[in-house]
């Protein structure tokens, strides 16, 4: 009789059998390697693609990734649309008008399902997507294993609850950070990411006209940068959405240049700036100025955390067939 390869359903070797019902089940870098061996270059080609046509696009997939797995773990949740009986995360506080990148992640679905259907879950798009787009920035590029699935629910409230405000002092952020288990050194190397990409004038505006209620604006906030953000950002409701870079120097490079911003008082956000604001945080902010190696590899090493938060695996949640909906 012929050996049938294919006497196994293709489910990759993620899950460990153990006795009665249980299985354990893990994440792969060998994941899709069978089912969908064009992945990485699909993703590489749309995320390429996006980035040639908009350089802001690196840093919005980056922030979309954060604020998936920020909430309940990476599960692909924000990536849900609203109907008239469900309420998601897109529209919650932090996410409305303000996290993009939604289109590039429905392409690379829409490509992905004509190469391998129904295989690759959107939470694992996202996380493939954000790696291409910090090394095509010319950041790091980090091993990743693969083989998330997507949830079924999303959350408004948990959004509104768990993404950090940039009003909020160090000690909340690290504790939303911790409740995840990150940690304060993850706050510190992750916001590195604020090496690129853009802020609305409205999240830091306090800092240039009445900080604290001072009536003056904040004394840590370097005096030729207040006064370009000041330009930039009148004192006036118009101005909230207009754009400031959140690395002045090197707008669309992943470098260490955040770093060397908060050192010389250039933070843009009051929550980046309070780096600076605690001993502890401060000699990490120093460490990753100087070296942008030891900064490429612990971002590298923060992002696989902040990708492994919370996954659903095996059996649990499903392969969507569009990212924006439960199938
Ligand atoms: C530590 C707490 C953090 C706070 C308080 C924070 C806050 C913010 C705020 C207020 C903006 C501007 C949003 C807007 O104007 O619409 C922003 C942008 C951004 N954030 Fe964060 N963030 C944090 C951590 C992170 C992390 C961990 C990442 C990624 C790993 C990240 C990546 C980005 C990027 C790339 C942008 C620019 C997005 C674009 O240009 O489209 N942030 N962040
Ligand atoms: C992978 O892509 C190549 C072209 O780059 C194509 O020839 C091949 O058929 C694809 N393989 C699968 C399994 O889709
Ligand atoms: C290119 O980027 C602009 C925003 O800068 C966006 O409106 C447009 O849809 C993008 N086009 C493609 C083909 O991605
Ligand atoms: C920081 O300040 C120093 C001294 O004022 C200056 O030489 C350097 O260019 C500044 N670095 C950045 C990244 O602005
Ligand atoms: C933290 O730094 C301040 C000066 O900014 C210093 O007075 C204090 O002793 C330091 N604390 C620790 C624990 O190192
Ligand atoms: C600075 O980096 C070195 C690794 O090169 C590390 O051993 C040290 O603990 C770091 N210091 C801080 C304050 O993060």
């Amino acid at each position: 009789m012929k050996h049938n390869p294919n006497k196994f359903p293709i489910v990759p070797l993620f899950c460990i059998f153990l006795l009665g019902p249980f299985v354990l089940c893990q994440l792969d870098y060998k994941f899709y390697d069978t089912t969908c061996p064009n992945l990485t270059k699909i993703v590489r080609y749309v995320v390429w693609s996006a980035i040639a046509n908009d350089t802001r696009m690196a840093a919005s997939l980056s922030r979309l990734h954060f604020h998936e797995c920020i909430v309940n773990g990476c599960d692909g949740s924000l990536l849900l649309d609203d109907t008239s009986t469900f309420k998601g995360e897109k529209n919650a506080g932090g996410n409305r008008n303000s996290v993009r990148g939604y289109e590039v992640i429905d392409t690379i679905k829409a490509n992905l399902e004509k190469a391998c259907p129904s295989t690759v879950s959107c939470t694992d798009i996202v996380a493939l997507a954000v790696r291409e787009a910090v090394y095509l920035a010319g950041g790091p590029y980090w091993p990743l294993s693969l083989g998330r699935r997507d949830g079924v629910t999303a959350s408004d409230k948990a959004a509104i609850e768990q993404i950090p405000s940039p009003f909020e002092s160090l000690e909340k952020i690290t504790a939303k950070f911790t409740s995840k288990g990150l940690d304060i050194k993850d706050v510190v190397v992750l916001s590195g990411a604020h090496t690129i990409g853009f802020a609305q004038c409205f999240t830091f505006k306090q800092r240039l006209f009445d900080f604290d209620g001072s009536g003056n604006p904040d004394p840590t906030l370097d005096a030729s940068l207040l006064q370009n953000l000041q330009t930039m950002c009148p004192n006036q409701d118009n101005s909230d959405t207009n754009l400031a870079p959140l690395d002045p120097v090197t707008t669309t490079k992943f470098d260490n240049i955040y770093y060397k911003n908060l050192v010389n008082n250039s933070g843009l956000l009051q929550s980046d700036q309070a780096l600076m604001g605690d001993n502890r945080t401060a000699a990490m902010v120093m460490n990753y100025s100087k070296y942008p190696f030891l900064f490429s590899k612990d971002f590298g090493e923060s992002m696989v955390k902040l990708s492994n938060l919370g996954v659903l695996t095996g059996q649990d949640g499903e392969i969507r067939k569009n990212c924006r909906m439960v199938n």
